[in-house]
Formats: structure tokens, C-alpha cells, sequence
């Protein structure tokens, strides 16, 4: 198969059209078969439940060209399985586990002149989502869905690639305690465009969101999960139950544990002892794990001791041994990897 002629070593974060995307439709209270579809472009009614009251949930996952010249996703199971309980949490008729994952091989099968070569350093990102479209006047859930996956090719999620970020911590919370901050619906990433936003306009490449509560705890950033690593090397990562339930970071747990012999504390962490810290890293599909080099808390400044020029050495292990398990360098765990071609 002839790849497409894309510069992609040089791709950033963005939208590229691909050939196909996957479509189905929920009425009557039933899925149909779903199909492939050449056309990107969806006609909805003015009053469609995701326009009024932003019924919509989503996902994120990549397929990878490995080493020995596959095309594979990772963990997409875990998308399904969350995707299901982002359209509960949302009154959204469940898009079936086995159905997504085959729609995600369909669609990136029909793609597989995207799917970025091993070693270019890009990735094909996979993005299924869901949402309400028959008109919704009276606040209630949709009776009508729609279910689609497209692709687009991606280089590094943050520009500069692994250069270590500076962010800040933000005034504005995420998620309220009992609310959404758990799912993947458009809501929680709606309401952080203006803190995104002022972040940029201010120099920083991300917020530090706390706890709403307290505004003590560490949550997560806008994309991505935190990962510390402490000065003995032990891995910390924040535990709430408003944050996403990470599945590179679900991932990156077993690897530190079982890959590279380290301890792990998924614990509740306190912005106060983030000063403590020798690593930081963002973790997440589209971020990987995006070091960390300072973190700036209303002209506070914590400097993490790995500088800002380069991952620390812990950080840097867990990334090579994940991206080595993504692309078939490294034996992965059973189930991690699913193959596509
Ligand atoms: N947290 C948020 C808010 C996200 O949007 C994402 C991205 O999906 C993550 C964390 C990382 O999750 P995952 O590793 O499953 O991509
Ligand atoms: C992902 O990592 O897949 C995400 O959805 C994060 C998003 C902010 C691009």
C-alpha cells in the first residue's frame, strides 16, 4: 500500500482529512449496522441536543506502524470501556464494546495510507465520539445519535516535542466534585478553552488544575494526567475521583512496576509537596508523557530539578519502554497490543 506523500516528521497536533470515517446511527432505541463514509461533513437539525445542551462524549487513541511493519492500536478496549461510561454519565445509548473496537480497525484500515511510518516520529490519532442529534428543546437526552470515528495523522501534541513545558497552576477548576470530571464529554474541554487560552497569552503551555474543594490537591491539565516521580524514584501519581481515568497512565503504572521494578503511589498529592519532586511528566495519548520543567503557582516558581532542557531519567524509561511496547520494540502485555494489519 502506498503511503500518502505527508511531510511527517514535521506534523504537528492538528486536523489533516483522511480518506474514510465510520458512521452509525441510533433511532428507535437501536444501533444500525454502521458504515464507512467518505464524507466528513455531518448535517444536523439547528435544534440538535449537542448544540443545545452539548450531549456529545469522545475518545482518543493512536494506531502505530511497529517495527516489524504492523498496523496496531493500543489498549482500544479500554476506549470502548470508557466511552461506555462517558455516554451513561451523559443518558447516551452505550456504543458496544466489540463494535468499537472493530469500527476503530475498520476505519483505520481504510486509512492505512495515513497511518505514519515506524520511526517518523508521528502517529495516526483515532478519534471516536458520540452525540445527540434530533432536536432537544426541553432540557433531555437526545432520542437520536450519532456515533462516528475519524482519523488524522499527528506529530507531537505540544510544540517543541519533548522539550519540558512550563505551566501553570490555574485560578479555574475543572471539574466540580460529583460532576463530570471523570468522563470524556466536550463540556469539561469547552470550559477550559478560556483558561487554555490566558495560559498561552501568559507564556505557559498548560494549567495545573487543583481540587475544587480545597485547592489543595493536584487533579490533572486540561489533556493529560500528572505523573511525579519522587528524589528516591519512586513514581507518584494523583488519585480523585474527578480526574480521567487515564489509560496511558493506567498503562504507565503497570509498566513502572512490572517493566522497571519501581514503586508506585497512586495517592492523593498535595500542590504542597510537588515542591519535593524530582520529575514531573504529562501523561495521555495525544501528550505520551510530555515532561515537565517548572511549575508556576501565582509567581511561585517550583523548578523541578530535571531542568528544562530534557526528560528526567525516569521519565525518559518509562517513555522508551511504553513507545517500545507501542511499537513492537518491546514485548508488550498480553491483550495490550491489537493488530490491525
Ligand atoms: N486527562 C484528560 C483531561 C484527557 O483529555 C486525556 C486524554 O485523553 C487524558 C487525561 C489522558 O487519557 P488517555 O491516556 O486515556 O489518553
Ligand atoms: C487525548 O490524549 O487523546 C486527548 O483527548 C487529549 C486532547 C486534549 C487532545
Amino acid at each position: 500500500m502506498e503511503k500518502k506523500d505527508i511531510d511527517w516528521g514535521n506534523l504537528g497536533f492538528g486536523y489533516v482529512s483522511t480518506d474514510y470515517r465510520y458512521v452509525s446511527n441510533y433511532k428507535a432505541g437501536a444501533w444500525d449496522g454502521g458504515q464507512l463514509t467518505q464524507d466528513a461533513n455531518i448535517v444536523l437539525n439547528e435544534c440538535a441536543g449537542v448544540l443545545q445542551y452539548a450531549q456529545t462524549v469522545f475518545e482518543g487513541l493512536k494506531a502505530y506502524t511497529t517495527e516489524d511493519g504492523h498496523i496496531v492500536t493500543f489498549r482500544p478496549d479500554l476506549n470502548a470501556e470508557r466511552m461506555e461510561k462517558s455516554a451513561a454519565r451523559l443518558e447516551m445509548p452505550v456504543f458496544p464494546c466489540d463494535r468499537f473496537v472493530k469500527a476503530v480497525s475498520e476505519v483505520v484500515a481504510a486509512n492505512a495510507a495515513y497511518v505514519p511510518p515506524y520511526g517518523s516520529g508521528a502517529t495516526l490519532y483515532v478519534r471516536p465520539y458520540m452525540f445527540g442529534s434530533n432536536p432537544v428543546i426541553g432540557v433531555k437526552p437526545a432520542d437520536e445519535y450519532q456515533f462516528r470515528i475519524f482519523c488524522t495523522p499527528v506529530g507531537p501534541y505540544f510544540k517543541g516535542g519533548a522539550k519540558p513545558l512550563t505551566i501553570r497552576v490555574s485560578d479555574f477548576d475543572r471539574a466540580a466534585p460529583h460532576g463530570t470530571g471523570h468522563i470524556k464529554a466536550g463540556l469539561n474541554y469547552a470550559m477550559s478553552l478560556h483558561a487554555i487560552v490566558t495560559a498561552h497569552e501568559e507564556g505557559y503551555d498548560e494549567n495545573m488544575y487543583l481540587d475544587p474543594s480545597t485547592r489543595t490537591k493536584v487533579e490533572e491539565t486540561g489533556g493529560a494526567n500528572f505523573l511525579f516521580v519522587t528524589k528516591d524514584g519512586k513514581v507518584v501519581t494523583p488519585k480523585s475521583d474527578s480526574i480521567l481515568p487515564s489509560i496511558t497512565r493506567r498503562s504507565l503504572v503497570h509498566v513502572a512496576k512490572e517493566y522497571l521494578g519501581l514503586a508506585v503511589e497512586e495517592r492523593e498529592v498535595f500542590l504542597d509537596e510537588v515542591k519535593d519532586f524530582a520529575e514531573c511528566g504529562l501523561c495521555g495519548t495525544a501528550a505520551v508523557i510530555s515532561p515537565v520543567g517548572k511549575i508556576v503557582d501565582h509567581g511561585r516558581e517550583i523548578c523541578l530539578p530535571s531542568g528544562m532542557e530534557e526528560m528526567g531519567p525516569v521519565t525518559r524509561k518509562l517513555y522508551d519502554t511504553l513507545t517500545g511496547i507501542q511499537m513492537g520494540r518491546i514485548q508488550a502485555p498480553e491483550g495490550w497490543i491489537h493488530v490491525i494489519l
